[in-house]
């Protein structure tokens, strides 16, 4: 019995390139288990995993059994274990040789096999071309709408900046129609993301004070404790958290905070006010008090390893492992109104949210209370805060001002707030599982158009120019990056560091 709301009826042989890497053991096998597990996939899927080592036989389910037991977030039982992996085949093969794409369409020309096919690039950039164009010489791609269909599934990076990225889409369109291409942003996937939408337009009473006459400014966030782990030194030292981050999750986040109501939910619809947003959105001009970049890359402590001692990354790098931009939105409901974005590695708190920061009231009439632990001061009235927490404490909290119960006329700031966990019980999905059960039913609203990845590279090689003769500045593990990213704020604007 299917316990998810949605189940695919139609059958898929949904083959993965890079079958033993990181990304497949960590958010691929354990989204598949859930989803199978929870009767929300065609009763004869299967999964063939394509890599170069040695896992043919019992080895495969055997290190699908390891990584589920690491990183599922679904309880893996032994009998739901053994029905997965019947579900499972090997392929073992290099990515570059013609031999094992042809062995491999002798494996799909089998008649019990699915024959849509969902093939997913695990695998670094370079090897994207090589694979498609051995996947068309092989005759394994089907043109769309024709019986049964072909999609392909391309993770990040997609480029390095806006002339790799065009590259990168021209290589993909030469082999694939755009209805077959679904770039994975990890963020769309994530049910806090895609509440946003729900909150701005399914409600009257936010949508009329969303714009310049109101908003003071917006800041995004993303900071994250981590460093380096899983061996990933070497793809950060050459992509940079500009390139990782900015460039994608939190443009991301940017388009679907400030876009357009689209005029319906279709992939396409959403999908065009999002490219809008993105082609208006611009990095604020820089001033010598108030410069719009700002990079950092931490150093060490007798606890944390500096960057540049990481493992696979250069010695003298100097890549930025945080970042923090000054923007703008030049249309007609954003114009003036500052975005403030930043996120980096090692810093205070694994936090990413939106803050929407409304401007104080006109007229002052009160005064506000303002507390740390006991000593309270009175402070000139705090503007409305409106704040999605993407996680963490998934939720939403508008702050608004109440008066204190006492015999002053003395207000203080209230928070009003939706959590996911004061309201359902049952955990939020992954993102992973919501964007391949998405990719199998054919539904790319969750994914990014070329055109909205080339938007997000035009703007990044803005920055990337206008930080070309800048060094990222030292900060300390734990620390929300350097303090010299408070001078992108403009108007006494504070970076929200809790
Ligand atoms: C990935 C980045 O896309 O997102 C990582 O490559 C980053 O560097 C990760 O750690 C963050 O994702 P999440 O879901 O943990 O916020």
């Amino acid at each position: 019995m299917a316990t998810l709301e949605v189940h695919i009826e139609e059958p898929v042989t949904f083959v993965i390139f890079g079958a033993t890497g990181d990304l497949t053991r960590r958010k691929l096998v354990p989204a598949l288990y859930t989803l199978f597990k929870e009767g929300a996939l065609a009763s004869d899927f299967t999964i063939i995993g394509f890599a170069r080592r040695d896992y043919e036989g019992t080895k495969f389910c055997n290190l699908i059994a390891e990584s589920l037991h690491e990183h599922s977030r679904t309880p893996v039982d032994e009998d739901s274990l053994q029905a997965f992996c019947s579900h499972l085949t090997y392929h073992r093969g290099d990515l570059s040789d013609a031999a094992a794409y042809a062995e491999l369409k002798k494996k799909l020309a089998d008649s019990a096999l699915p024959a849509n096919r969902l093939f997913y690039l695990s695998i670094m950039p370079h090897l994207i071309e090589p694979v498609m164009d051995q996947l068309k010489t092989a005759e394994l791609i089907t043109p769309p709408g024709t019986g049964p269909w072909t999609r392909v599934v391309v993770e990040k990076p997609f480029g390095r900046d806006m002339k790799s990225a065009q590259a990168l889409n021209e290589t993909l369109l030469k082999y694939l129609d755009e209805t077959q291409i679904y770039r994975i942003d990890h963020y769309l996937g994530k049910e806090t993301v895609q509440n946003i939408l729900s909150f701005r337009f399914a409600n009257t009473i936010f949508e009329p004070v969303f714009n310049r006459t109101y908003v003071d400014h917006i800041q995004i966030t993303a900071s994250e404790t981590v460093g380096m782990e899983s061996g990933r030194g070497a793809y950060y030292d050459e992509y940079g958290a500009l390139r990782d981050m900015v460039a994608n999750h939190l443009f991301q986040l940017v388009a679907l905070a400030a876009m357009e109501a689209p005029e319906g939910l279709s992939a396409r619809s959403i999908r065009n006010e999002k490219v809008k947003l993105l082609q208006a959105l611009k990095l604020a001009p820089s001033t010598p008090e108030h410069p719009s970049v700002c990079f950092g890359q931490y150093s060490g402590n007798t606890d944390t390893k500096a960057f540049r001692d990481e493992d696979r990354v250069d010695p003298s790098s100097t890549t930025e492992t945080f970042a923090a931009l000054r923007m703008e939105i030049s249309n007609w409901r954003w114009a003036d109104v500052p975005v403030y974005l930043r996120t980096g590695k090692r810093m205070a708190k694994k936090s990413t949210e939106i803050v929407i920061q409304f401007k104080t009231p006109p007229l002052s009439l009160f005064q506000h209370v303002a507390c740390k632990g006991d000593v309270c001061d009175l402070t000139g009235v705090k503007p409305n805060t409106l704040i999605f927490r993407i996680q963490p404490d998934e939720g939403i909290f508008l702050q608004v001002s109440a008066k204190r119960p006492s015999m002053q006329l003395v207000v203080e700031s209230v928070n009003m707030d939706f959590s996911y966990s004061g309201r359902w019980e049952k955990a939020l999905p992954e993102a992973y599982e919501r964007l391949l059960l998405d990719a199998m039913r054919g539904d790319s609203t969750l994914f990014t158009r070329s055109d909205e990845v080339e938007a997000e590279w035009n703007v990044i090689d803005t920055v990337l120019a206008a930080a070309a003769d800048t060094k990222p500045l030292p900060y300390t593990p734990g620390a929300w990056g350097p303090a010299e990213a408070n001078a992108l704020l403009l108007n006494g604007a504070q970076w929200r560091n809790e």
